[in-house]
């Protein structure tokens, strides 16, 4: 079968042929690729920046963002059956006994760092035609979402993050987050800096949580991503016509501040607006850049005298699959085109050379391997 990786010791980025996996415990399922997301992972991996392939293997089959189709049922396993739509999760836990986070299922805090991550990290990803996994890394995700549910993946970026935020922000005294989803974040102000997938999918989570929800980002109105921001109920603000404090001075107190851009500079600029009692959440992994100017002692005062808690998070667990899934739901019934209009690219296999090497373009660009 086809699949694209990267050979790090030759610095080769290639498609090539592999062989179909098999199952090899019961409580295993084969899975048909249907579509897989490419993101600033899979870019950063084809520089070689990081990536590792599995012992043994010289290769790293890439893509870690997939939804595909079972067509292999182990005889163990009792989740889910020929045909179910699955999305699988991306990290595997560590193998040592001590790892009080893996042991419980939650390698995305795992303790060691001896996890593993599908396509990034020395297990095999899903650019390819069959994927075999174990039942406890899949999640089903209903019929009408086939289209959108390569968005799954990226959404649950967002979705650990709010969860978090709520955990964090039960440290102050007022804050019980309401049982009703849409009062959540009611009277609360939330940026998100960055209007790329990441960016864009946690937006449409925060208005879904009742913020009032801005977008930050570089390119100057009009331009399609302003747009789309728009038009479910967010504010698209462009850094390049306006400053961070003029931003903060417009939008009052920012209770909240999801980084989706993985830049250091325009992160920093903006942490210095975050209002009192506000957290500020990093999700981006940027590439070692040289060092800049930041005033650190001012920053620090601000920290301790606003009460603010800074956090940066990585990897998703079940739950955050799980919310990501409900949520796409939402999104696709209250926006049906704003969430279509997210993926800006559909492409055969034989484009993984201009995907992962050349410019980046659009929103979300997506693989289509099976139909
Ligand atoms: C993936 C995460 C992963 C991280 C670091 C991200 O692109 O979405 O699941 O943990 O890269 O490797
Ligand atoms: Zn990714």
């Amino acid at each position: 079968m086809k699949a694209v990786g990267v050979i790090p010791a030759k610095r080769e980025v290639a498609l090539f042929q592999h062989a179909i996996p098999g199952l090899s415990t019961p409580t295993e399922l084969k899975i048909r690729t249907l579509d897989v997301g490419i993101c600033g992972t899979d870019r950063e991996i084809c520089s070689f920046a990081y990536g590792t392939p599995p012992d043994g293997s010289e290769f790293l089959v890439l893509g870690h963002e997939a939804v595909g189709e079972v067509v292999e049922v182990g005889s163990s396993v009792t989740k889910f059956k020929m045909g179910d739509l699955v999305v699988p999760t991306v990290r595997r836990p560590c193998p040592h006994p001590h790892c009080p986070s893996c042991r419980d299922a939650r390698q995305d805090f795992c303790f060691t760092g001896d996890f593993t991550e599908r396509g990034i990290k020395m297990t095999h990803g899903y650019m390819t035609e069959y994927f075999v996994e174990d039942q406890s890394h899949l999640n089903i995700v209903p019929r009408e979402l086939r289209d959108v549910a390569v968005l799954v993946e990226p959404l649950t970026v967002a979705e650990k993050a709010l969860a978090q935020v709520w955990q964090v922000q039960q440290r102050l005294p007022w804050n019980s987050p309401s049982a009703v989803e849409s009062e959540r974040g009611k009277g609360k102000t939330a940026v998100v800096l960055g209007a790329g997938p990441v960016g864009i999918l946690g937006a449409m989570a925060l208005v879904v949580n009742g913020f009032k929800t801005y977008v930050y980002s570089r390119s100057a109105e009009p331009n399609p991503k302003a747009a789309l921001v728009n038009s479910i109920g967010a504010k698209y603000i462009s850094s390049e016509t306006t400053s961070p404090a003029e931003f903060a001075k417009m939008v009052g107190n920012i209770d909240l501040v999801y980084e989706a851009v993985g830049v250091a500079k325009i992160s920093f600029d903006v942490m210095k607006v975050l209002g009192l009692n506000g957290i500020f959440v990093f999700t981006g992994i940027p590439p070692h850049k040289p060092a800049i100017d930041i005033e650190a002692d001012s920053l620090m005062r601000q920290v301790v005298l606003m009460n603010q808690a800074i956090i940066g998070t990585v990897n998703a667990d079940r739950p955050a699959f799980e919310n990501a899934i409900r949520h796409l739901g939402i999104f696709k019934q209250r926006w049906p085109e704003a969430l279509a209009k997210v993926i800006t690219g559909r492409h055969p296999i034989e484009n993984y050379r201009e995907l992962l090497l050349g410019k980046a373009t659009g929103i979300k660009n997506v693989i289509t391997i099976g139909e």
